[in-house]
């Protein structure tokens, strides 16, 4: 069952459930901010803080960074994170399938107001698969007559039992710029986090695993050559209006990205694509 719905703000969403899982995706943002299977704990973690409001990021879920990742090079004034997530999307497919899966497809085109915020002509489509995986391909064509770069990613808040119970495996001896001190190192071994972490690790494997306690998830890419880890710790979690004060606890960001060397040109005419699946 696919349910055009309102929140009581006027912030329009879909609700979606098949025999596989339950999912909630936002039109602002084309964000998905829930995905639950019946016998497994929710995969997306949401704050309880978040406001849901119009012309603010969900604190959760996967918000979907475009066309930069992080500050704009040029001009910090400009949304951090690009405008994607901040923009209505529109539904212009959506279909429940004979296999029991749902598929819905999320469309960005540029309007007057992105192109005071990015000069190019552009359209992103986001194909949403809800079944028993929980599958996202972004699409990114330009459809400008010049080239451009960009920096993106599904910046995905997984849900977890407790940030000291993880360990994240497949990025034994990746190098990762650690944006807290601005320099490089290479991973060792798996990582587990015990304090603030916001990384870009580079040339990563397609396949990377989050073990937790009670349960593993397993994030599979396509087109995307980087995976930024963040956790915002106690300290942080603090100062953030939309985060409970130990939010920090039970989420971890696995951030399927094309980002910092791994920005991608695209050139007039053609499409970039990142797919990822969470089983
Ligand atoms: C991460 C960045 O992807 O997102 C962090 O690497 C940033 O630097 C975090 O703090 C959250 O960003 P925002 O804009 O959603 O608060």
């Amino acid at each position: 069952m696919i349910q055009h719905k309102i929140l009581k703000n006027s912030f329009p969403y879909l609700e979606i459930s098949n025999q596989y899982a339950h999912a909630k995706i936002s039109l602002q943002g084309a964000h998905v901010f829930a995905y639950k299977a019946p016998d497994k704990p929710a995969l997306l973690w949401l704050s309880p803080k978040s406001t849901m409001q119009e012309g603010k990021a969900i604190r959760g879920g996967i918000p979907i960074c475009f066309p930069w990742f992080g500050r704009h090079k040029a001009d910090s004034t400009l949304p951090q994170h690009g405008f994607a997530r901040i923009s209505l999307w529109k539904v212009v497919d959506e279909e429940e399938r004979t296999n029991g899966t749902t598929y819905i497809r999320l469309q960005l085109t540029q309007t007057a107001q992105t192109r005071k915020l990015w000069a190019y002509d552009f359209e992103v489509n986001l194909d949403v698969i809800v079944g028993e995986t929980l599958t996202l391909s972004m699409h990114i064509t330009n459809t400008d007559t010049k080239p451009f770069e960009v920096s993106t990613a599904l910046h995905t808040y997984l849900n977890i039992s407790d940030i000291e119970n993880v360990e994240v495996v497949g990025l034994d001896d990746t190098e990762y710029y650690d944006a807290l001190t601005n320099s490089t190192h290479r991973q060792q071994g798996n990582l587990s986090i015990h304090t603030e972490i916001d990384r870009v690790y580079q040339h990563k494997q397609a396949s990377i695993t989050l073990l937790d306690s009670d349960r593993e998830i397993s994030i599979t890419s396509e087109g995307s050559g980087s995976l930024v880890v963040w956790n915002p710790w106690k300290e942080k979690s603090i100062t953030m209006a939309d985060m409970s004060d130990d939010g920090y606890k039970t989420m971890l960001c696995l951030e399927t990205a094309n980002a910092r060397e791994d920005s991608r040109v695209i050139e007039a005419g053609k499409t970039h694509s990142i797919d990822v699946i969470y089983r």
